[in-house]
C-alpha cells in the first residue's frame, strides 16, 4: 500500500457513499445517514475531547486557527468551527472535499485537498490546535508517522494536538481477521462480501510509536482509550502540547 491507494480506495469510497465511508453505523449505508444525526456525533466527539484537553490544562489561551487533517465530509471541522475562529480541513480525495463543502452549516470552514505525502501547503507555526480522528489508521505506518511529525511543524509553540490512532485489533471476530487474515483477502472480504465500494486498510500506531514520534516537539499530556466507535479496533486519543 502506498499514498496512491490510499488516493484512489477514499476517492471511490467518497464518490459512492461519503458519510456511510466516513462513520459505519448499521442502517446508513447507500447515503441512509441523517445529516442532523451524522453532525452531532461531530459535536459530541469534539465537546468531549476539547473539554478532556481543558482539564488537563491543555487548552491555548486561543483557538484562531485550527487544523482538521483529514477532514472527510467535514463532521468534526464543522464541530471545530463552534470553539475556533476559522478551521482548516484538508483531506486526500476530491469527492470528500466536495461533500464537505456542500453539507457545511458554518461560516468559518475551509477544505482544501492535500494529496502529497505532507503539510509543505502550510508555515511552520501556523495552528493554534490541530486534531484528527480515524485517519492515520487507513495510511501506510510510514506516512501517517509523516504526518504526525508535520502536524507538530505546523503548531505553533503552546498550539495543542489531539489526535485519534487504532492501536490494536479487538479479540471480536472481524478484529482477528484483521490481526490474522491476509491482507489481500481483508480487501477482498471487504468489497466482495461486505460490499464496500473500495478497501478500507487498517494498521496500527501503538503508544510507544506515538510518543516516540512526536518526542522531540511535543510533551504529551494523556493518552485516553476512545471506545466511541467500537467495534473491531481499540483506539486511543493522544493529548499534547507543543514545547
Ligand atoms: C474514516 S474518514 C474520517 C473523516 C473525519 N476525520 C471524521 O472522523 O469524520 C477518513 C478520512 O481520511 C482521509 N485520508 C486518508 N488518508 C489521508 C491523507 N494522507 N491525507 C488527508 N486525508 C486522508 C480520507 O480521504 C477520509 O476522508
Amino acid at each position: 500500500m502506498d499514498l496512491g491507494d490510499v488516493q484512489r480506495d477514499w476517492t471511490r469510497l467518497g464518490q459512492e457513499d461519503p458519510l456511510w465511508a466516513v462513520l459505519i453505523k448499521p442502517g446508513t449505508k447507500g447515503g441512509r445517514w441523517d445529516i442532523n444525526d451524522f453532525l452531532s456525533t461531530g459535536r459530541d466527539e469534539v465537546d468531549a475531547a476539547l473539554e478532556h484537553l481543558t482539564r488537563l490544562g491543555g487548552m491555548p489561551a486561543r483557538l484562531d486557527q485550527v487544523l482538521d487533517f483529514g477532514s472527510g465530509a467535514g463532521r468534526l471541522t464543522q464541530a471545530l468551527a463552534q470553539h475556533a475562529g476559522h478551521v482548516t480541513g484538508v483531506d486526500i480525495s476530491p469527492p470528500m472535499i466536495e461533500t464537505a463543502q456542500r453539507i457545511d452549516q458554518t461560516d468559518n470552514c475551509e477544505f482544501v485537498l492535500n494529496q502529497r505525502a505532507d503539510l509543505a501547503m502550510f508555515d511552520d507555526d501556523t495552528f493554534d490546535l490541530v486534531y484528527s480522528s480515524l485517519v492515520l489508521q487507513h495510511m501506510p505506518e510510514e506516512a501517517a508517522h509523516g504526518f504526525l511529525r508535520e502536524m507538530c511543524r505546523v503548531l505553533r509553540p503552546g498550539g495543542a494536538l489531539v489526535v485519534q490512532v487504532a492501536t490494536t485489533p479487538t479479540r471480536s471476530f472481524k478484529g482477528m481477521a484483521f490481526k490474522y487474515a491476509p491482507k489481500p483477502f481483508l480487501r477482498w472480504a471487504q468489497t466482495r462480501l461486505l460490499g464496500y465500494p473500495a478497501p478500507m486498510r487498517m494498521q496500527a500506531v501503538s503508544d510507544a510509536q506515538f510518543t516516540r514520534t512526536v518526542a522531540d516537539k511535543m510533551t504529551v499530556l494523556d493518552t485516553v482509550a476512545d471506545d466511541s466507535y467500537g467495534g473491531h479496533w481499540v483506539y486511543h486519543r493522544h493529548y499534547a502540547t507543543k514545547r
